[in-house]
């Protein structure tokens, strides 16, 4: 059949964006085009995030929305994937018996017999032994970055994460398959790949651990810029960073979660490192590489979080100096031992601690930008908008120039003014 229309709508992480990517490859091979609007549409798919009430809640409010599109046009799937679809699976169904299928994470290859009629079965939540080397076409977003999945799931159990419960435990992808992807990306003329994870330092496939990846990565023709995320601080070691900077591919950029300053929070959220240690591999990094920009996550509120606990969190911050951080409001998750945790923090409090941390780091990361106004960097041009064009610099700053140059150049720029969130720079060659 011709002409049929997706409309997909993604929330969550990297992980679900690629994993939309692959979704949309599958239906383009089978001639789907995908469309803006839900009512344009003859399937619709929602992958979901689980990781905070606020993302179920947004996908809910999106999921009763087109509801009545069902009354409209009964030849309409309605299809939920993810990592909601994945830990409520028939439950979903039984709260809305109009949604036609689930598709959990390790099932996305599903979605082709689903389009065919081919399955009897609605519910696809089980784990697939196969799921690090099943072949999905992939549509991708980019023309000048690609994302490359290396390792699935994740086996820490951090107290408030649902990730183990949603996307199973870890899994290493063949290396044999993650370099066929990346040199057929070269071939392609992809310039960067990033390499996806929820915690790519434990990746393993026999004697090939995560440096030794990179450095098969840097190998590649055609790439020229490397990155990956997430990193667990527990996991970062002396050698990986010694591989940083030996691969001249790899950036000098590192997403490195702290999540509290507080040792008794830490401990608490089971993270199995000191806010000591964490300091200690950061010293590491910027000995080892100068310039590197560092970035992290920050929760703020977890049960039993005092005010001289969520203080420590403050002077992380400023004794750090992040390049830039994800803050969140503690969500209790159903699935979590965090959830059954004393001592709950009441939500003006967290309200609060939030808007803090946001301003500290505001100040911090506007300190730091300024310091670059007058350097040359250089820059990966990926997109275009109007009459600016955007990329980003090798330590993941964002550069805006008023020029037209073409997507995937890289060039030189000086940067002559500093904003909070962006860079504006002038191009000094192509
Ligand atoms: N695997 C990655 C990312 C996991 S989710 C890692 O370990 O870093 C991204 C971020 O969401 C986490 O780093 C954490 O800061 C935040 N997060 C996860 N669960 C949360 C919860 N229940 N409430 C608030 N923030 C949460
Ligand atoms: Fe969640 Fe922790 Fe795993 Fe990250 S490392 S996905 S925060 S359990
Ligand atoms: Fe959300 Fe699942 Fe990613 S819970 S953050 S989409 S791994």
């Amino acid at each position: 059949m011709k002409g049929r229309a997706v409309y997909i709508k993604t929330f969550g992480c990297q992980m679900n964006e690629h994993d939309t990517e692959r979704m949309l490859g599958i239906l383009e091979t089978k001639g789907f085009i995908e469309v803006e609007e839900p009512r344009k549409a003859d399937i619709i798919i929602f992958n979901t995030c689980a990781i905070r009430h606020k993302a179920e809640q947004k996908f809910l409010s999106s999921l009763g929305r087109v509801k009545y599109l069902k009354k409209r046009n009964s030849q309409l799937k309605i299809v939920v994937a993810g990592c909601v679809a994945q830990l409520q699976g028939e439950n979903l169904l039984n709260k809305a018996p109009y949604i036609d299928y689930i598709i959990g994470t390790d099932n996305i290859h599903m979605l082709d017999s689903i389009i065919e009629n081919q399955t009897p079965h609605r519910v696809f939540t089980y784990e697939n032994p196969d799921v690090t080397n099943i072949k999905i076409p992939t549509k991708r977003m980019h023309n000048v970055k690609a994302w490359v999945n290396i390792i699935y799931g994740c086996n820490n159990y951090c107290a408030y994460c649902v990730v183990p419960y949603s996307r199973g435990k870890e899994r290493s992808r063949p290396v044999e398959s993650i370099l066929e992807e990346v040199k057929l990306l070269g071939e392609l003329g992809f310039k960067e790949v990033t390499l996806l994870g929820q915690n790519v330092n434990s990746y393993r496939d026999g004697s090939v651990d995560f440096p030794a990846l990179l450095e098969k990565v840097n190998e590649v023709k055609g790439i020229e810029r490397i990155r990956f995320v997430t990193s667990h601080p527990k996991d970062l070691s002396k050698r990986l960073i010694q591989t940083m900077k030996d691969c001249e591919k790899v950036c000098e950029h590192i997403h490195l979660p702290l999540q509290a300053g507080s040792n008794k929070i830490l401990k608490l959220m089971n993270r199995k490192y000191s806010y000591e240690e964490y300091f200690e591999k950061i010293c590491w990094l910027r000995e080892a590489i100068r310039n590197i920009s560092i970035t992290s996550d920050i929760i703020v509120g977890f049960p039993q979080e005092q005010d001289e606990d969520f203080e420590k969190t403050l002077d992380a911050l400023r004794e750090i100096q992040f390049d830039g951080i994800f803050a969140f409001k503690f969500s209790p998750r159903a699935q979590t031992p965090a959830a059954k945790l004393d001592g709950a923090i009441p939500e003006n409090v967290k309200s609060r601690r939030l808007t803090e941390v946001l301003k500290l780091q505001d100040e911090i990361t506007e300190r730091k930008n300024k310091l670059l106004e007058g350097t040359i960097q250089e820059v990966l041009i990926e997109d275009r908008e109007g009459e600016y064009s955007t990329g980003r610099t090798r330590t993941n700053k964002i550069v805006k120039v008023t020029s037209n140059i073409a997507l995937g150049s890289m060039v030189d720029i000086k940067i002559v003014k500093a904003h909070r969130h962006s860079l504006e720079g002038e191009i000094l060659q192509k």
